[in-house]
């Protein structure tokens, strides 16, 4: 018993030194860890620099995943269940209070779900929990737009890709079809390396 005791003890320690460890190194080299401890020093990506980078990020995510079932279940039955991290705070106050025009479809909810769903994006809004590439799309959270896929961060990081691949592509059509081409979205996982565009294939700039 007391040699478990011990064992416990140590194991913890080594465990505290081991993330004081990776802490120190990610301060003084100025790389990342947050992917789940891979090390990323992406020069254009500042923006995740900010002391927000990790908080709240599980392993392999670049914003956390969406876990809410109800959330799942009402907002995922169209389309994608985007991650509430993909918009800020006041985007989401605007979406819910105009769900009955909702990108020409009517997606009212009862009152019960509707403010359960209201709360759980707010709360978990980029804005609010800046972690991982939530940090790049709060970036315009103050001019509060409807749309992901309308936000800068989200034009920078897809300006390369031409319209012929997307828009004009009778396999996709849409850009709010994140996961039609990210493999692993639905995990919160947005790795350009794991993209397959729809009658394309691997992206590889
Ligand atoms: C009845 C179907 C339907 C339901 C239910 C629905 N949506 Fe949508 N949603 C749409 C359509 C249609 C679009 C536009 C898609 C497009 O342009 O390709 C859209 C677009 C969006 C976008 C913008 C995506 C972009 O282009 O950046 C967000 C964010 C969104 N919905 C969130 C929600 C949330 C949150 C809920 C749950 C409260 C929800 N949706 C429920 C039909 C629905
Ligand atoms: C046509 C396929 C396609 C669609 C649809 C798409 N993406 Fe992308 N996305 C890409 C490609 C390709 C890249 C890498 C671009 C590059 O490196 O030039 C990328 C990059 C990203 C990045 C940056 C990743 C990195 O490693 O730098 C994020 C974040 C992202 N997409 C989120 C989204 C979200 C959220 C949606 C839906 C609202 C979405 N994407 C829809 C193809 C797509």
């Amino acid at each position: 018993m007391k040699q478990t005791t011990t064992y416990l003890i140590g194991s913890i320690a080594l465990f505290a030194a081991l993330g004081v460890g990776l802490v120190t190194a990610s301060n003084n080299y100025g790389i990342h860890t947050e992917r789940g401890g891979h090390y990323l020093s992406d020069e254009d990506d500042d923006e995740r620099e900010g002391k927000y980078a990790g908080q709240r990020l599980g392993f392999g995510e670049d914003v956390p995943r969406a876990a809410d079932p109800l959330y799942l279940q009402e907002c995922g039955s169209c389309h994608f269940a985007y991650q509430p991290g993909l918009l800020g705070a006041d985007s989401w106050g605007r979406m819910m209070a105009g769900l009955e025009e909702h990108f020409g479809d009517n997606a009212e909810l009862p009152d019960a779900p509707h403010q359960k769903i209201r709360q759980y994006l707010v709360a978990n809004s980029a804005d609010r929990v800046p972690a991982g590439r939530s940090a790049g799309f709060a970036a315009d959270a103050d001019t509060a737009p409807l749309r992901i896929t309308e936000t800068a961060y989200f034009r920078h990081k897809h300006d390369e890709i031409p319209p012929r691949m997307v828009i004009d592509n009778p396999e996709l059509g849409s850009w709010s079809r994140c996961e039609a081409c990210h493999t692993r979205a639905a995990e919160g996982s947005f790795d350009e390396h794991e993209v397959r565009i729809p009658g394309v294939g691997p992206w590889d700039d």
